[in-house]
């Protein structure tokens, strides 16, 4: 069928973005913030990406945690948040809310017998922690952390974990990600990547474009 992506083995998921709501921890604080508080995350996401590449190209590694505490220091001060929410905010991002058709997306690909993983800037502690707590924990095969390379997304060697660990190629790998740049580093690599675009976003001209775009992941269905 034209719509569908053949001899997948494994689907490979982003986590932040993807998987969890990385708006949820400043969306719960929102009566504290004020109305820019989408704003304020977005400059803490934002930031918190530019330290991974820039990390990266520094040769100069820190783990996910740390970039996330770093980021969010520099866009409470770009948005003039009292010092004294960072602690809520912090414990907020370790339990950021799981996207509710995740769960049903994973029990239907594990009835297809396709492998399922999550491949993730983020380090196995807090990777271990969102998906207990989401209790989705066990309907991975397994949580892939860039920590076992030390290099940021969108490094070929952070993609390559995952053909390494399922001993396949990449084009038998289906990658989901909300972050248009991972699709592009994951395509590049040569993942048929789908670009889950929850918000209408417009996706970036890096030369790779996705196999596939949903606006869910339970969507999904439709094309493995
Ligand atoms: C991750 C970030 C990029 O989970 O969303 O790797």
């Amino acid at each position: 069928m034209k719509n569908k992506i053949s001899n997948i083995k494994v689907c490979a998921f982003d986590a932040y973005g993807t998987c969890f709501d990385i708006n949820s921890a400043a969306k719960l604080v929102k009566n504290k913030i004020g109305k820019s508080w989408l704003e304020f995350s977005n400059t803490w996401r934002t930031t918190q990406l530019e330290y991974t590449w820039l990390r990266s190209l520094m040769k100069n590694h820190r783990d996910f945690w740390k970039i996330t505490k770093d980021s969010l220091d520099y866009a409470m001060k770009v948005h003039s948040i009292k010092p004294k929410y960072k602690k809520e905010l912090l414990k907020l991002y370790k339990e950021l809310e799981v996207y509710p058709e995740l769960k049903k997306t994973l029990l239907y690909l594990k009835k297809k017998k396709i492998k399922c993983c999550i491949l993730s800037n983020g380090t196995p502690k807090l990777l271990e922690q969102l998906t207990k707590r989401a209790q989705i924990e066990k309907l991975f095969d397994s949580i892939i952390s860039i920590e076992e390379v030390k290099i940021y997304k969108p490094d070929p060697r952070v993609y390559q974990l995952v053909t390494k660990k399922y001993s396949c190629k990449p084009r038998e790998v289906c990658f989901l990600s909300s972050n248009s740049w991972d699709v592009v580093g994951s395509r590049s690599y040569g993942f048929q990547s789908i670009w889950v675009n929850r918000v209408n976003k417009i996706f970036d001209n890096l030369d790779f474009k996705p196999k596939k775009t949903i606006s869910n992941l339970i969507q999904l269905k439709k094309i493995l």
